[in-house]
């Protein structure tokens, strides 16, 4: 009996690995809609260069770190790189304007936000069924940079790490296409983190990682940021804002180099994983870094449950603890509150249970999963 246990669990996992494969797929980007992302920001960089000759538009975030799914909405940073430039309060009026006069996107300038932004929106046409949602910053050089850690991360095992992070996107993909449309200035996952008290996609994506840095083991991923460098590097390379921003690129040389010693299937990792958030996670006194591993609240300065009452609003601010990778003071689950830890771990506790149920086919469990 336990022999045949031991094959119906690996047929499971076999199975069950996919159907995470194949929904996810069906989920991704088209070219075409990539292609109608970039002419989009080369039309928009073209614009903004009319009020800041020198300047860059870049992308960030999912479409530019490979963990994007349709119509994910669109992270755009300008750079400016002259020495005398607008401020970005001035930036933000400015090119809200511009492009309320010269375009068919829906504009919303936040000059005043504590992070200026535009935000835009486009209706749905046949090369966008859904049309489309950006938002557009200024000298967010440190999202360039964390970005690019997430896209290394995801670019040494592409399938694990990418199906691992798409499928809870994909899972909540339709309701999410149906939000979208009316609702493109409201759904912008940073205002929502906010407003909700959730986890943003850019928090669970660290999750993900944390997890496969520094849980599992043998690990599927290595530290990027703990690894040797080639070459020595001075300081002014390394540090951006006084933020330490150096990480093993060259991922050419790892793929050659680095080879993960751990064969868990997709659904292998992803049952850890929910059990691992659900059970094993120390939410009262740990800090997930993907820097670091695990750290401790206190170490941190980041006390959820201080003995001292004063700090009731310290407290309501770091009930989830998930290290920025570069910027280590800052919090990156810290706008979760009580209640919507609850539901997070909710969420991770009721897919442990399904995936342990193991129902005879693996899509039905996917089915479950979804809804
Ligand atoms: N970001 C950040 N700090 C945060 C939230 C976001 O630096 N607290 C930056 C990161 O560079 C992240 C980007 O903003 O990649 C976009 O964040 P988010 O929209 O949460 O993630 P996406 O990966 O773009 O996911 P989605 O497709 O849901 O928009
Ligand atoms: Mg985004």
């Amino acid at each position: 009996p336990m022999q045949r246990r031991q094959a119906s669990k690996q047929r499971f996992v076999t199975e069950l690995s996919q159907c995470l494969f194949d929904f996810v797929i069906q989920l991704l980007p088209t070219q075409e809609e990539m292609a109608v992302k970039e002419d989009v920001r080369k039309l928009l960089e073209r614009l903004i260069r009319t009020i800041e000759p020198d300047s860059r538009l870049l992308s960030f975030g999912s479409t530019a770190n490979g963990f994007s799914l349709r119509n994910s909405d669109m992270d755009l940073c300008c750079l400016i790189d002259s020495e005398e430039r607008l401020s970005a309060t001035d930036l933000v009026t400015m090119l809200g304007d511009l492009l309320e006069r010269e375009t068919k996107f829906h504009v919303k300038p936040l000059p005043h936000a504590r992070i200026p932004i535009v935000k835009l929106s486009l209706d749905p046409s046949p090369g966008l069924p859904l049309g489309i949602a950006c938002d557009i910053g200024f000298e967010n050089r440190l999202a360039l940079e964390n970005t690019r850690l997430l896209m290394c991360y995801a670019m040494i095992d592409p399938t694990r790490v990418r199906t691992m992070v798409l499928f809870r996107e994909s899972a909540c993909w339709s309701t999410r296409a149906v939000l979208t449309i009316p609702w493109t200035f409201v759904t912008n996952s940073q205002s929502l983190e906010q407003e909700k008290g959730t986890l943003s996609s850019y928090g669970y994506v660290l999750l993900v990682i944390y997890f496969l840095v520094h849980v599992k083991n043998p690990p599927v991923l290595p530290n990027l940021q703990q690894m040797p460098p080639l070459r020595p590097i001075s300081k002014e390379d390394t540090h951006l804002n006084g933020h330490n921003i150096w990480f093993f690129d060259d991922i050419d040389l790892l793929r050659q180099r680095w080879h993960s010693e751990n064969m868990d299937t997709v659904a292998e990792l992803l049952i850890d994983f929910f059990r691992y958030y659900s059970r094993d996670f120390p939410y009262n006194t740990g800090v997930a870094s993907i820097r670091a591993g695990l750290l401790k609240k206190d170490v941190k300065g980041w006390q959820s449950e201080s003995s001292n009452g004063r700090y009731a609003d310290s407290r309501e601010r770091n009930r989830l603890c998930i290290e920025d990778p570069f910027e280590t003071d800052y919090n990156v689950a810290r706008c979760v509150t009580k209640d919507g830890l609850y539901t997070i771990r909710g969420e991770f506790m009721r897919a442990a249970r399904i995936l342990a149920t193991r129902p005879e086919r693996a899509i039905v469990a996917l089915a479950e999963l979804c809804e």
